[in-house]
């Protein structure tokens, strides 16, 4: 049978003797790999002197591949410039916010506007597209790696340069920008063009709509150098599928628009082993990549068989873990699951990562576990054509993230990633999918929507949010919403700007909590709840109050409140309300609910459904140590191992079941079908 997933991982050939490929292709059937990443980091060996190419060890390579069946997915080497190109051209090398330059000696030391490095970076992608880009063993275009992964911002004249025709572009004139930026506020004020500079090293807090507009530009600049590669490469082969790697949520690049230009959109996942939570992030990092691109099928280009070499201490995956994770992407929509990488290096900064192939070769678990999964996937049946079953939406938005982040926040714990967790933990261990959605975008169809902390957003994103409640859909909108437009300037009057309608109260002041400071909040039923790290301090409008504090300064206002708008509703959370608090709010909202079966003692265990017109997969993965019994609908066949369940299903401690059962009800619209390949 034929692997309806991709699988495999970064191969670096380059780092070994021709002898050694030989071994590695066998290895890689026995593995049952079919995709490898190939040249991702061999711009020296593709073009060891300016101008001059070897393309010969590719070739080979590439026809051992293709005779053992191995497809390629084609990297451009531009993430790791070679030793040449910076002795040649020493503005390549970015510079730092307080004038330093940096320099050779390890990879993705670039300088994205540097016209040195862009024409390079051309050049070698043109030959490589042009040399080899028709042989049979490519199956996919990979662009860099990781952009801006190591420098996600560079502050030397070329990007000041480049950095005054984006504002020109943006603001039309001085005085817009003036305007835009507030730059009355501690002098200022620009009187020529050129006296903008990027945020570098300054004495007190950088202006703070400069800063975001730096980062929007920042992020511009990494996509116009993947655009040209793109084009490149689509030249000279527009019929294969394009990607570059994502890393999730990683905060200096704005994903939304990168993806909507890739066919496949794909990502890095590294959760910190050590971090009890890590399902937890790993399911939310799956979640935002596949709502990146909701055209597109999506799948893990990397991720580690046991240990990275970046976290402290390493912590490997336990027994079990590799393949539980990997399930978990297949579960949310995953079309391949790679691997950093193939062989275990000899030599160089990661030789202690672990690797499909580990240094003690064949005799490690690790390479037991990776050709068990490998099997194991060659022989899952096809889950094409059916989607995630995620009724609720979570917004999210790169520019809000920056925004809420900076340093003159009246609260320097409010941190998106504490909220984002804060708000998806209940619905993770509830049972409950979410797609992730930018503010941009339609909601139709979802019945809530999550809106963790959405501080910017600007006046058209606020009225999409009212008229989805308005037609009859449900937000939950947490504190510190709707302070300021796409400027960074505050909405005056109570707080909320384009949100008011939905809020229900008027927010007066904002009051951050000291740290470890618990607020008490009591139900309308006169249930307890505490609440903690910030608070608003509203005054009721035309909301029900479901919550108030009931002690201290602000006793008897309102913590928590639902506001019916049009046909729709909102509910307006105040404080970072404790876990059971939340799980309860949430339990009011029509597609929020928990699923029943899923309380305690099934904890840990992750539940997701993928619908399709005329079946449905139920995955089952546990993370615990034990074993966990969970109630489950009778009827269902485990796709793993061809047993028909009743209703209760006993998980081995990191067990997997896949429930297949014939859908109900005919099915309904599928949003996206995933676990395509392109
Ligand atoms: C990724 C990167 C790989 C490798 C890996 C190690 O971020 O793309 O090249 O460095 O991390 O975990």
């Amino acid at each position: 049978m034929s692997n309806h997933f991709y699988y495999g991982g970064d191969y670096n050939p380059e780092q070994w003797p021709r002898s050694v490929w030989d071994e590695d292709v066998g290895l890689m059937r026995e593995a049952g790999v079919n995709l490898v990443t190939v040249g991702v980091f061999a711009w020296a060996q593709l073009e060891p002197r300016e101008g001059s190419f070897s393309f010969g060890w590719l070739h080979d390579l590439l026809d051992l591949l293709a005779t053992n069946g191995i497809g390629v997915d084609l990297a451009t080497p531009t993430a790791a410039p070679p030793a040449w190109l910076s002795v040649r051209y020493p503005d390549v090398l970015p510079v730092d916010a307080a004038g330093a330059r940096y320099s050779h000696g390890s990879r993705q030391t670039i300088c994205i506007c540097s016209p040195a490095y862009l024409e390079r970076a051309r050049t070698v992608v043109t030959q490589l597209a042009n040399e080899v880009g028709h042989h049979e063993a490519i199956k996919m275009w990979h662009v860099h790696n990781e952009y801006a992964c190591h420098v996600p911002y560079c502050y030397c004249d070329y990007h000041a340069q480049a950095f005054r025709r984006w504002t020109e572009q943006r603001y039309g004139s001085l005085d817009n920008l003036n305007d835009a930026w507030g730059t009355a506020f501690w002098s200022q004020t620009y009187t020529d063009l050129s006296q903008v500079v990027p945020p570098r090293l300054t004495a007190a807090f950088v202006n703070p709509s400069l800063d975001l507009d730096y980062k929007r530009f920042s992020s511009d600049a990494y996509f116009q150098e993947f655009l040209m590669e793109r084009a490149v490469l689509k030249q000279a082969r527009p019929d294969l599928p394009l990607t570059t790697n994502f890393m999730g949520f990683f905060k200096p690049l704005d994903y939304f628009g990168w993806a909507a230009q890739m066919d496949i959109v794909s990502t890095d996942n590294y959760p910190d082993m050590s971090d009890p939570e890590w399902p937890v992030r790993s399911a939310m990092h799956c979640d935002l990549v596949r709502g990146l691109n909701k055209a597109a099928p999506w799948m893990v280009m990397e991720q580690t068989p046991s240990r990275v070499t970046w976290h402290n201490p390493n912590v490997p995956k336990r027994p079990g873990h590799m393949r539980a994770m990997s399930y978990q992407a297949v579960a949310r929509g995953a079309s391949g699951i790679m691997f950093f990488q193939w062989r275990a290096s000899r030599t160089g900064a990661e030789k202690f990562h672990s690797a499909m192939v580990p240094h003690a070769g064949k005799g490690s678990p690790v390479w037991t576990d990776v050709v068990a999964l490998g099997k194991e996937l060659a022989s899952l049946e096809d889950l094409a054509g059916t989607a995630i079953d995620a009724k609720a939406a979570f917004l999210f938005s790169w520019p809000n993230w920056w925004a809420l982040e900076a340093p003159s926040q009246p609260a320097g714990g409010l941190t998106v990633d504490d909220q984002l967790m804060w708000l998806y933990r209940p619905l993770f261990a509830g049972g409950v999918n979410v797609d992730f959605c930018q503010p941009d975008e339609s909601l139709e169809g979802y019945r809530a929507v999550v809106v963790p902390s959405l501080y910017l957003i600007s006046e058209e994103q606020g009225a999409k949010l009212l008229s989805y409640v308005e037609a009859g859909g449900t937000a939950i909108i947490s504190f510190w919403s709707g302070i300021v437009d796409e400027r960074d300037s505050v909405y005056l009057g109570p707080y909320g700007g384009p949100l008011r309608p939905l809020l229900g109260c008027d927010v007066v002041e904002v009051s951050p909590l000291p740290v470890g400071q618990v607020l008490e909040v009591q139900w309308e039923d006169g249930e307890r709840g505490t609440g903690e790290l910030w608070a608003h301090v509203a005054t009721q409008r035309d909301g029900q109050v479901l919550a108030r504090y009931s002690r201290g300064p602000l006793s008897g206002r309102p913590a928590v409140l639902q506001t019916g708008y049009g046909k729709g509703r909102a509910y307006y959370i105040g404080c970072r309300l404790d876990h059971d608090s939340l799980a309860r709010l949430y339990g009011l909202v029509p597609g929020l609910h928990a699923r029943a079966t899923m309380a305690p003692p099934e904890g840990h265990v992750e539940r997701v459904l993928r619908v399709g017109r005329d079946k449905r997969y139920e995955f089952l993965i546990n993370y615990s140590g034990s074993e966990r019994v969970v109630e489950v609908a009778e009827g269902g066949t485990d796709v793993l191992t061809g047993r028909i369940t009743g209703s209760r299903v006993a998980l081995e401690p990191a067990g997997v079941a896949i429930l297949r059962y014939p859908h109900p009800s005919g099915g309904r619209p599928l949003r996206r079908p995933q676990g395509l390949k392109p």
